[in-house]
């Protein structure tokens, strides 16, 4: 049989997407092809070397190509896969909101520590896009009330579905942090937007071309947080803020301005400085 004429086997699918992806500028190429055509047979990574030999059926290879095509286009891997694992929660990831990060990961352990004293917390997570951090924090502190703010629409539309998905209850109110919000906290945590407008093209197209410009930039948005916040506090409230590694120390002083105590920066995994904290007196 002519190589033409022969069945695409997964094998060479696999290996042909893996060559296209590498060629857009996909870095890890091979391991992104194997987690999306997991994604598109329904199959584990193990299983798709168990059935490498194996002829794919037209819909599959439909389904794959499809999925390589928008990864191809620089769409984030994990709007293509469509979900995405953040502690200990797999949440349903899309356009409507940032992708949750890894670095995140260290706000919500510093957010627990902060309040694992506390039976009933009342935690106010701002910024929520996917609810991410407010999941989270729901499902590893369970006595947690957790009130999720956005001011998108849509992202908290994707935040609804997930709580739905994961099981989890939050309160999640549409609004401009710099807006009303009723409420007394024990904390208030966030990741808001803090790229600076000049960065923007400095930025992976995944990042610039796709994810939410309103979840990037918000210019102000971190330093309106900090005077709001303590606004919302109860005394000896906590407040606990991711923000760019630049921003860390500037944002410090300022909370010891407002009259913030106890601030500390905590570094992300790879020693990047990625958490302030401070203790509201
Ligand atoms: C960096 S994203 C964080 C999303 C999510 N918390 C996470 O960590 O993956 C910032 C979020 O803040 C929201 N946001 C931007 N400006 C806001 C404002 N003034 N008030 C409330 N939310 C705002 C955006 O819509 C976006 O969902």
């Amino acid at each position: 049989m002519s190589e033409a004429s022969s069945p695409v086997t997964l094998r060479r699918a696999l290996a042909g997407a893996d060559e296209y992806l590498a060629r857009r500028g996909i870095e890890r190429s091979r391991f992104e092809t194997e987690l999306i055509f997991s994604q598109a047979l329904g199959l584990s990574r193990i299983q798709l070397y168990l059935d490498l030999d194996r002829p794919l059926e037209p819909e599959e290879r439909g389904r794959a190509l499809e999925l390589v095509t928008r990864r191809g286009k620089r769409e984030p891997l994990a709007y293509v896969l469509g979900e995405w694992g953040f502690r200990r929660l797999t949440l349903k990831t899309d356009a409507r909101a940032l992708v949750p990060r890894p670095e995140t990961e260290i706000l919500v352990e510093r957010a627990l520590a902060l309040v694992e004293e506390l039976d009933a917390p009342r935690v106010l997570d701002v910024g929520t896009g996917s609810g991410a951090i407010a999941l989270a924090i729901a499902d590893e502190h369970p006595g947690a009330r957790v009130v999720a703010l956005d001011v998108s629409a849509e992202a908290l539309a994707l935040a609804r579905e997930n709580a739905a998905a994961c099981g989890l209850e939050i309160e999640l109110r549409l609004g401009d942090l710099r807006g009303t919000i009723e409420g007394e906290f024990d904390l208030v945590v966030s990741n808001p937007p803090y790229v600076l407008p000049e960065e923007i093209e400095t930025l992976e197209p995944e990042v610039r071309d796709w994810e939410p410009r309103e979840a990037l930039v918000g210019v102000g948005v971190p330093e309106a947080l900090a005077g709001r916040a303590c606004e919302l506090l109860v005394s000896g409230g906590r407040l606990a803020v991711e923000l760019g590694e630049r921003q860390q120390k500037t944002y410090a002083a300022r909370l010891g301005d407002l009259g913030y105590k106890e601030v500390t920066i905590t570094p992300d995994l790879t020693g990047r400085e990625r958490v302030v904290e401070a203790r509201w007196p």
